[in-house]
């Protein structure tokens, strides 16, 4: 598991219609800040529908080591007894964080500005990953960081005595670098400020409110200038954490490509900072109806109607769109495959810094699966080869990222030779009940 275990080789192969409901699990994004935020209160924060992947599951037993008291008492249904803003003791050990750049650079925010030290390391994905993007931010705060070379982990963090606040323009779209940032301010005295020129994903700045902070936001030429008071008390919380968008994505392209399919995804998502892949597949000619629009745990969530769509024409997907679905580029280029036409994705050199190179990692699976794929650093074009259209019978590696290897496992169902991934251990970051729910949905894949 993430990368730590053995490998577990996987397959998928043509499937007879999915159908069925497919209730994903709890929103990883928020299930990480329930946590955090959870620590950092003075008191009890309940929490139902957490995601109990690990990468979740690694940031929370990071908490217990900085001193909060954190209790499962059934599926997704936990407790945080937090230490107060400030209040975080010192672990007493490295803390593994496992595959998680959100766990490892918002734990880093968040301790950033306590007098105390913390190693941080990860499996041998996340010890490939750029932490300078958080590192550099928090070292005006007046913290150190001591980590390899490139700033990658194993990273030593000393926190800062005296932090001072901080005004930060994010050099690049991250909602880590973003959130990382406004937790250190949090122990900051007076106000931190975040600039970001292109909206990312807004939990944290929902949450925080949610939590009793005084944070707001201001939309200006340069962008969204987001301003915090640090020092405040955060208040315990009851938090529902609503399904995943970008889980629910691998069920619904499933069903896209899939002859004569017809599922119900129920409760996804519609925050206008994490539905891009939905507006790209629409344009597409996906057929998708969002019904019973409503809100759930603070989010706008609708339940999506998907069923297969044998017309789907390539797009060019606009590249400002990039940071609403920065996560379902790997998937969203399988449903490309199955369309007619090219379908365009600039804009997403992020992707070369995530678990894996998913640039790389989707280009080559793609080519080996027989599409015709272009890149370079910036962009990746599928040439799609309609409904049914694709050859497969490859294997595809996974390279320790949950998302490529749920990809090409989607790819198996609807190509004309089964596809193999290397490695589907690490989709228990993320959607550890991946494979029986696609298998509920009649989806044939198998392990080995
Ligand atoms: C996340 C932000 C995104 C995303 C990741 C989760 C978050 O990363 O890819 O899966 O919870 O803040 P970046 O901030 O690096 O874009």
């Amino acid at each position: 598991m993430s990368g730590h275990g053995e490998a577990q080789p996987m397959k998928s192969r043509k499937s007879g219609p999915l159908k069925g409901v497919a209730a994903v699990p709890g929103d990883k994004s928020i299930s990480h800040r329930s946590l955090i935020f959870g620590a950092m209160a003075v008191g009890e924060t309940t929490i139902t529908g957490l995601l109990e992947g690990q990468d979740v599951l690694d940031t929370a037993k990071a908490m217990r080591a900085f001193g909060a008291t954190v209790t499962r008492h059934g599926e997704g249904a936990w407790t945080v007894n937090g230490v107060g803003v400030g209040g975080f003791q010192e672990p007493s050990d490295v803390l593994d964080v496992g595959n998680s750049g959100t766990g490892a650079r918002l734990i880093m925010g968040t301790m950033a500005t306590t007098p105390i030290t913390a190693t941080f390391t990860g499996d041998a994905s996340l010890r490939k990953r750029p932490m300078g993007r958080v590192t550099d931010p928090l070292s005006m705060f007046g913290a150190r960081a001591y980590g390899r070379k490139g700033g990658r982990l194993p990273m030593t963090i000393v926190g800062a005595a005296n932090p001072v606040p901080v005004r930060y323009a994010l050099p690049v779209a991250s909602a880590q670098v973003k959130s990382a940032v406004l937790l250190a301010g949090l122990n900051a005295p007076g106000e931190t400020v975040v600039i970001e020129r292109e909206p990312t994903r807004d939990h944290s700045e929902r949450m925080l409110v949610g939590f009793g902070a005084q944070l707001h936001v201001e939309k200006t030429a340069e962008g969204h200038v987001i301003t915090l008071t640090g020092q405040p008390e955060l208040r315990p919380q009851t938090v529902a954490v609503p399904r995943d968008p970008s889980s629910a994505a691998f069920p619904v392209c499933a069903a896209l490509i899939v002859e004569g399919s017809d599922i119900l995804v129920p409760g996804v998502s519609q925050n206008l900072t994490r539905n891009g892949l939905y507006l790209t597949l629409v344009e597409m000619g996906a057929e998708i109806e969002f019904q019973n629009p409503r809100e759930e745990g603070g989010e706008p969530v609708a339940d999506l109607r998907v069923r297969f769509s044998g017309n789907m024409k390539g797009i060019e997907v606009p590249p400002e769109r990039a940071p609403s679905m920065i996560d379902e580029y790997p998937v969203l280029s399988v449903v490309a495959a199955f369309a007619q036409g090219k379908t365009v994705m600039r804009g997403i050199k992020e992707l070369r810094v995530k678990e894996s190179d998913r640039i790389d990692a989707m280009a080559r699976g793609l080519e080996a699966c027989g599409v015709r794929v272009e890149e370079d650093e910036d962009t990746l074009i599928v040439h799609g080869m309609g409904a049914g259209g694709v050859p497969g019978g490859a294997t595809c590696a996974t390279h320790i990222d949950h998302r490529i290897a749920m990809s090409f496992l989607v790819c198996g169902l609807a190509a004309k030779a089964p596809v193999a991934v290397d490695d589907g251990s690490p989709i228990q970051t993320s959607f550890p009940i991946f494979e029986g729910l696609m298998r509920g949905l009649g989806a044939e894949i198998e392990r080995g």
